[in-house]
């Protein structure tokens, strides 16, 4: 399964540069581990984060200049960070499976003439096979709306050492296909990604596109929905109904033994259930409560059951996103549901076929991680965020090695860099 390894962040929001885990530049640091988790005070950058993770499953989808005004983004001027005149960039370190060779996207999204955001610059490039050390191969090389691809699964045969001529080796390879996009908004890699001839970037965008941001929002899981049975969650959780109905439907007994285990891990909760209303095609979910007789319906539940509820409900997937993004999974639950929750989040992660992201500023999360999985933002003197590795400082590993646990640490100001 695909694993990110690492990624870098320029210029976007607060972050103006900012590195986690390994890239093809940065070789010597390991890479993201299967859960990852950013931790910091208020205003430090997490949102930002969260959100340049967003911002780019939003690119593929929509284009860059739509994704520049999505969800209150507020256009390009807003998002570039403050001061700085370069484009955004982004970089992604990955491999398709444990064994494969690493990967590298990138992307640089600026302003053109008339204003607006377009793609400046996209690559994709693999060291080719048998060659463990040396310079990667692009297999797509865009400039604005130019480009070149190479087909099938092994790159082209230059051995330039430097962009320039790299470029020139490139134009002249006999392998090279020239490309040109009749949309410069839009990502390459999604009219590139559909054509059977370039299964390496087929299988970047199909990993890219399994990305799964969670904007949960427990009101919004309360709603009526009319619609019928839904396979996933949305993200705003809107569709918890008609997500439980399709289990209902496609997976009865699957559905009741995730019901029984989702309320044996919800404090208070001793069973749930689904009612259909026959008149009104409804379905209810029953939560049995410690001393009640009479069941609760999910419009009546508390914000924290109903969130916890969804949570694990999203790690029941059948068809598990490739990334699944989660900010503040705290708000609104009882601290010590954070460790069972941490908890769930990292065996979920480690089967392997989900990598996690989440963002906090709760210690009892903090608590239930390793500190190789967390990453702390600071501010830096210049006002820009600046991540490090809760692992990278000896002290740190000692005294977790030693039984304390992270979150403590974090809550002590263990953590900020010294
Ligand atoms: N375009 C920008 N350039 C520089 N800094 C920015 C930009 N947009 C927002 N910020 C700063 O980022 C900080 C907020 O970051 P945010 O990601 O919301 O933090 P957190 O989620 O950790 O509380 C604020 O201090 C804000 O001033
Ligand atoms: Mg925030």
């Amino acid at each position: 399964m695909a694993k990110l390894e690492g990624l870098r962040i320029r210029n976007y929001r607060a972050l103006r540069d900012v590195t986690l885990g390994k890239l093809q530049t940065l070789q010597n640091v390991d890479s993201l581990t299967p859960m990852t988790v950013v931790i910091g005070k208020n205003g430090v950058g997490k949102s930002s984060l969260f959100d340049a993770l967003g911002f780019l499953g939003d690119c593929l989808r929509v284009g860059v200049e739509e994704a520049c005004d999505l969800r209150e983004r507020g256009g390009f001027q807003r998002l570039r960070s403050h001061g700085v005149r370069e484009p955004i960039e982004f970089e992604l370190y990955y491999r398709e499976g444990l064994n494969a060779r690493p990967i590298t996207y990138e992307l640089v999204i600026n302003l053109d003439k008339s204003g607006r955001p377009y793609v400046q610059g996209e690559r994709l490039r693999q060291r080719r096979k048998g060659e463990p050390r040396g310079r990667p191969y692009s297999f797509l090389h865009r400039w604005e709306e130019w480009g070149l691809v190479w087909a099938g699964k092994e790159s082209h045969a230059s051995n330039a050492t430097e962009d320039a001529l790299e470029e020139r080796i490139m134009r002249e390879d006999p392998d090279s296909i020239a490309i040109s996009l009749t949309d410069r908004r839009k990502l390459g890699i999604v009219t590139l990604g559909a054509l059977k001839e370039h299964p390496r970037i087929a299988s970047f965008r199909e990993f890219l596109e399994g990305w799964y941001l969670s904007y949960f929002s427990p009101n919004a899981a309360r709603e009526i929905s009319k619609a019928g049975p839904q396979r996933r969650l949305d993200e705003t959780g809107k569709n918890l109904g008609n997500v439980v109905q399709f289990l209902e439907r496609e997976h009865k007994d699957r559905l009741q033994r995730i019901l029984t285990r989702i309320a044996a891990k919800i404090p208070g909760v001793e069973g749930i259930k689904t009612h259909r209303d026959e008149i009104a095609n409804h379905l209810y979910l029953l939560f049995q409560c410690a001393g009640f007789a009479e069941p609760f319906t999910h419009y009546q539940m508390s914000d924290g059951t109903l969130k916890v509820f969804a949570y694990l409900l999203l790690l029941e997937d059948p068809k598990p996103p490739s990334f699944l993004c989660i900010e503040e999974p705290e708000n609104g639950l009882y601290h010590k549901l954070l460790e069972l929750l941490a908890r769930e989040f990292r065996s979920y992660a480690e089967k392997g076929s989900t990598q996690l992201f989440a963002t906090t500023h709760q210690p009892y999360f903090v608590d239930a991680l390793s500190p190789a999985e967390v990453w702390v933002l600071e501010k830096g003197p210049d006002g820009f965020s600046k991540v490090t590795r809760a692992s990278a400082d000896p002290l740190v590993s000692n005294m977790v090695q030693e039984g304390l646990p992270l979150g403590g640490l974090w809550y002590s100001d263990y953590l900020d860099a010294r």
